[in-house]
């Protein structure tokens, strides 16, 4: 079947979720995170992403604003900043104005010149992608913002990528779904869909029933994976 439909996760993959950190850390009022946002930024991300399974198994449910926040309170203890609120709050502060990547722009409005479905589906909460999505500017160039909010379960389970289907009316094999996060593109590649893992940082593959069809290093080359 033709591609007809590229759907992409969010943080990580549209949207750089380091961004936060790595700005706090150049701002003159957080010297204490000069050394440390990396590890910051890197615990913060485990952290958040571990807390979406582990509500997912238990059947525990949270906004994934909720989740996020758990996991800064992890990872700002975890280097000895926790009680530092005003750092707190302008990490909470600049995670609703995260960034693109460079690429993403000319890529998604390629996909649109090209006649395909566009839209993001993500763990995040409909409020907090309005903002990534508008502080980015990219809403002239998607379809849709499909959200677990609407299921109530994180990813991978297989009703949040049910949103799709439900949403475009194509089939599993008409999508071209692309994730940054290795676990992500192997879940959605079991579930049916042809999967895109943007390999951003160099990781091992992960070791899953399932291996992503393509692997990549960022975004630039969607528009001719979909065209096929
Ligand atoms: C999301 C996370 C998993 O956007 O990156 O769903």
């Amino acid at each position: 079947m033709p591609i007809t439909t590229c759907i992409f996760d969010a943080y990580g993959t549209l949207f750089d979720v380091s961004a936060a950190a790595r700005q706090a850390a150049a701002e003159p009022d957080f010297p204490q995170l000069r050394d440390s946002w990396i590890e910051l930024a890197n615990h913060w991300r485990l952290k958040q992403l571990q807390y979406t399974w582990l509500r997912a198994i238990t059947g525990a449910h949270a906004d994934f604003w909720e989740v996020t926040q758990n996991g800064l309170d992890w990872a700002l203890e975890a280097i000895g900043l926790d009680g530092d609120d005003k750092l707190r709050q302008r990490l909470l502060d600049l995670y609703w104005q995260l960034q693109a990547y460079p690429e993403v722009p000319a890529m998604l409005k390629a996909l649109k010149e090209a006649g395909l479905n566009t839209a993001i589906l993500s763990n995040g909460s409909p409020a907090m992608l309005d903002g990534a999505v508008q502080s980015a500017d990219i809403g002239n160039v998607l379809d849709d913002v499909l959200s677990v909010q609407s299921v109530g379960i994180f990813k991978p389970d297989a009703r949040v990528y049910d949103l799709v289907g439900a949403r475009f009316g194509c089939a599993k094999d008409e999508v071209l779904f692309v994730s940054s996060n290795g676990w992500d593109a192997a879940a959605a590649t079991g579930y049916g869909f042809i999967t895109a893992w943007a390999n951003r940082a160099s990781e091992p593959v992960d070791r899953l029933p399932w291996t992503p069809r393509y692997i990549l290093s960022d975004l630039t080359t969607i528009p001719e994976l979909a065209a096929g």
